[in-house]
């Protein structure tokens, strides 16, 4: 086993990361704050005040007066996750920032173990001029300074390996980075575990960091990070080139007084895969259920963005779900790719690619109408930080329930379809998968008078 003392003979400094604030209670009781933590550090003596006011900017920990009081506090601050520590190379360069995301747990207490491998949560990507490492099961991250760190945590690190081999950093601060990474909780020392455990094994490294970065709170958000530097995206899509179809709507007074009830909908709703091909969908139908499924009801502006009303919510009224119809088999209307403009409630005829299109109908069982729902991401994400996507998902699946029922209230036949065929769309469509993609489909048909067929009540996924 290795481990050591936190301060170990090596070059660091410490400090309080920017943002954290300090308040002092009635009583003389000790706040940090940052946004939407905070801690209680208690009744502080004066000297240990004085600590935390030079904690504001970086400070060698030997420079810091050791009264017996002091290192306490600075042991309080690190495992409450409130102090970053860079360590320094003989040559006066920042090495690496250990940088807190939450509170330490009391895994990292354990001392190291004599082999450890990085964890396969951990990844590793650019940030600015530095290399960061972060991790869902890690409390911190670390930002790499210097190429030899880098060398090691890439090399040395990713098989297990003796915890006392640097390789091109020396001793001490080989053993002070395994240490750091050890508790961070980067450092493994039973990988197959991370493998062999179903509570593990199921995580793909993205989904665990996408989960946690999308479902804290601090930091994240309608934060609106790019007010001011970017241009919102307007509500209203721009429209395709080709020919615009006006949709029927129905009669909304007439559906009040005699549609089925709530109740009857969602007891009767299942997905019907299979559509009457000798009487598949009319114009009618599809116009009656984009209208009572997507349609613009309202318009108006929040944050500095236009905003819309439609029949299903979306966080921050901003909408970013488009619908595509490819349209294989509607009476009276040409087959092919079309978009629906919600605000004008109608069709705009796209010139697609006919392979890509193929495929996709293809893809999606040969419905008489696949509708692509795609995401124009930057309605949302102009406005929210980290959460984008998530709410994003979760809008693909309000869409979803809304385009159930009013299928099943008109006897239709309705399924999801799982995400996928995304690639198809961006060639059918040439648009840039960064700004708009697709992001979900449902399948729409002609309900046949018969029962369904035991594939439609088994479900296929
Ligand atoms: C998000 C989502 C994705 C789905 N993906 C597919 C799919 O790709 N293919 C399919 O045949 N059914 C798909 N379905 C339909 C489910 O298989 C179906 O809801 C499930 O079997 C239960 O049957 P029910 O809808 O009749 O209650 C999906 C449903 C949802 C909600």
């Amino acid at each position: 086993m290795i481990d050591g003392p936190t301060h170990m003979a090596v070059s660091e400094t410490v400090r309080l990361p920017p943002g954290v604030h300090c308040a002092v209670g009635d009583g003389g009781e000790v706040f940090l704050v940052a946004r939407p933590r905070s801690e209680s550090l208690g009744r502080l003596t004066a000297e240990q005040l004085a600590t935390l006011r030079r904690l504001a900017t970086a400070c060698t920990v030997d420079d810091l007066l050791d009264d017996g009081f002091t290192m306490p506090l600075l042991q309080q601050l690190r495992s409450g996750g409130w102090l970053t520590t860079t360590v320094w190379g003989n040559d006066n360069q920042p090495l690496y920032t250990v940088w807190p995301r939450r509170r330490r747990n009391s895994a990292g207490q354990d001392p190291v173990p004599d082999r450890v491998a990085l964890s396969r949560f951990a990844v590793l990507r650019r940030d600015g001029a530095d290399m960061l490492v972060e991790s869902a099961a890690a409390t911190c991250d670390v930002r790499i300074h210097d190429s030899r760190v880098l060398a090691f945590v890439g090399g040395s690190l990713t098989s297990m390996s003796r915890t006392d081999a640097p390789g091109q950093l020396s001793a001490e601060v080989g053993r002070r980075l395994v240490v750091d990474l050890w508790r961070a909780g980067f450092l493994t020392h039973q990988p197959d575990a991370e493998t062999d455990e179903l509570r593990l094994a199921q995580w793909s490294t993205h989904e665990l960091l996408f989960h946690h970065q999308s479902s804290k709170i601090d930091g994240t958000g309608g934060t609106y990070w790019a007010k001011g530097r970017f241009a919102p995206l307007p509500g209203r899509h721009r429209p395709f080139d080709g020919p615009a179809v006006p949709l029927p709507k129905p009669d909304l007074a007439r559906l009040r007084a005699d549609d089925s009830t709530l109740t009857t909908v969602i007891e009767d709703r299942r997905s019907v895969r299979e559509g009457d091909e000798d009487n598949p969908l009319t114009l009618d139908q599809l116009g009656e259920f984009l209208f009572r499924c997507a349609r613009v009801r309202g318009v108006g502006e929040y944050g500095g963005q236009e905003i819309s009303d439609r029949p299903y919510p979306a966080g921050g009224g901003l909408h970013e779900l488009e619908i595509y119809p490819v349209v294989r088999s509607v009476a009276g209307l040409h087959a092919g790719l079309y978009h629906y403009d919600a605000h004008a409630h109608r069709l705009v005829r796209g010139s697609a690619q006919p392979a890509p299109l193929r495929a996709l109908l293809k893809w999606a069982g040969l419905p008489q109408v696949l509708f692509v729902v795609s995401a124009r991401f930057g309605r949302l994400m102009w406005k929210y930080e980290g959460t984008g996507y998530a709410l994003m998902l979760k809008h693909v699946g309000v869409l979803y329930q809304n385009m159930y029922l009013v299928a099943t209230a008109m006897a239709l036949a309705p399924c999801a379809i799982a995400v996928g065929g995304a690639e198809f769309f961006a060639e059918a469509t040439g648009l840039d998968p960064m700004t708009e993609s697709s992001v979900g489909a449902f399948t729409l048909g002609s309900r046949r008078p018969q029962r369904s067929t035991g594939a439609d009540r088994e479900g296929k996924s």
